[in-house]
């Protein structure tokens, strides 16, 4: 209720009030660290042709130049791939684009990744001006106008207003999650959006070493927070060791990289993946590179992470109908 957008106030007010009961009508909350918040039904459907009225309410006119805050724009169902790289994840990604509504997109050299540094840069900020009584009472923000007259009377003149901003870390969630509607769920409600990437892996992306487990929990917290229901699927090979992952260890650019510290980021990182599938099989499924290929596994594989992500077992899906492995370029 805190942005009541003063132009077209009462209709504002109104949806509002619909969305927020709603809102208390069909929670969805999500708790995990760092990130914490309860999330209204899912926007409504836009189409492509539409993609500029994303989180528009449909009821304001088009010429309405404001962020309708009453429509959260929020895509609802997700899947993640997160892969060591050499390891099938092209393949996997295509297994999943044969079910006929997702579109799961190929890398983005780890851009959903600097949106989480976003997101974190912003809560770190937000808990400094906290901490410089900057936060403003949210009883106070009712209109821009309002936001204005506590900045100047109250705050301008007896504060260093450096850190000074009045949102809070609920819309940090929402703007960061609108991002990804937008970017990525555009389609609607029917279209399962996603991605794979192989650089969120320990010593890349993710801090090398034992800061590793850390960050990694933390940033799958993120990931989860980006949609209503989001699905992580974790892609590798069987073993981590150096030998089957020489192709991996090779195309490190960077090269010259400690063979040591490769075995030990790519050991962690398994280690890390097995570790949160055993904890949280409801959304997270493990995905060996080598039952892929093998005609004795593979169908119980497809059969198994069809029934995970809660689509029709018979769907048709082969995870062998992209060239590159016949042609042994992956
Ligand atoms: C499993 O392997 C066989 C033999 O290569 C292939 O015909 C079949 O399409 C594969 N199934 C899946 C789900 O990839």
């Amino acid at each position: 209720m805190r942005f009541a957008v003063s132009g077209a106030r009462k209709v504002t007010f109104l949806l509002l009030l619909i969305t927020t009961c709603n809102v208390l009508q069909h929670p969805v909350s999500f708790a995990s660290p760092g990130l914490s918040v309860i999330l209204g039904p899912g926007p409504t459907p836009a189409s492509p042709i539409s993609e500029t009225r994303i989180g528009d309410d449909g009821q304001i006119s088009q010429s309405q130049p404001s962020v309708s805050i009453g429509a959260r724009p929020v895509a609802k169902k997700c899947v993640f791939i997160l892969a060591t790289g050499r390891s099938g994840s092209t393949s996997l990604m295509d297994a999943l684009n044969q079910i006929p509504n997702y579109l799961i997109r190929g890398e983005h050299w780890r851009a959903v990744g600097n949106m989480y540094d976003a997101y974190r840069r912003f809560q770190e900020a937000l808990k400094a001006s906290e901490h410089h009584s900057l936060q403003l009472d949210g009883g106070q923000l009712d209109s821009f106008d309002a936001v204005k007259h506590v900045y100047g009377t109250k705050l301008a003149s007896y504060n260093d207003l450096g850190l000074f901003n009045e949102f809070g870390s609920d819309r940090v969630l929402q703007a960061t999650q609108a991002y990804y509607a937008t970017l990525y769920g555009y389609y609607g409600e029917d279209v399962v959006s996603g991605f794979k990437e192989i650089r969120y892996v320990c010593g890349k992306f993710l801090p090398a070493a034992r800061e590793c487990g850390i960050q990694f929990q933390s940033f799958m917290a993120f990931l989860r927070s980006l949609c209503t229901d989001v699905k992580l699927i974790f892609n590798s090979r069987m073993a981590a060791s150096t030998v089957p992952n020489l192709k991996l260890y090779l195309m490190d650019k960077s090269g010259r990289r400690n063979p040591l510290d490769f075995a030990y980021d790519l050991g962690a990182t398994h280690t890390l993946y097995d570790y949160y599938v055993r904890k949280n099989p409801r959304h997270a499924f493990r995905v060996y590179m080598e039952d892929m290929f093998n005609p004795q596994k593979n169908t119980t594989l497809a059969l198994n992470l069809l029934t995970f992500l809660g689509e029709d077992p018979a769907t048709p899906i082969a995870f062998n109908r992209m060239p590159s492995w016949s042609t042994g370029k992956s």
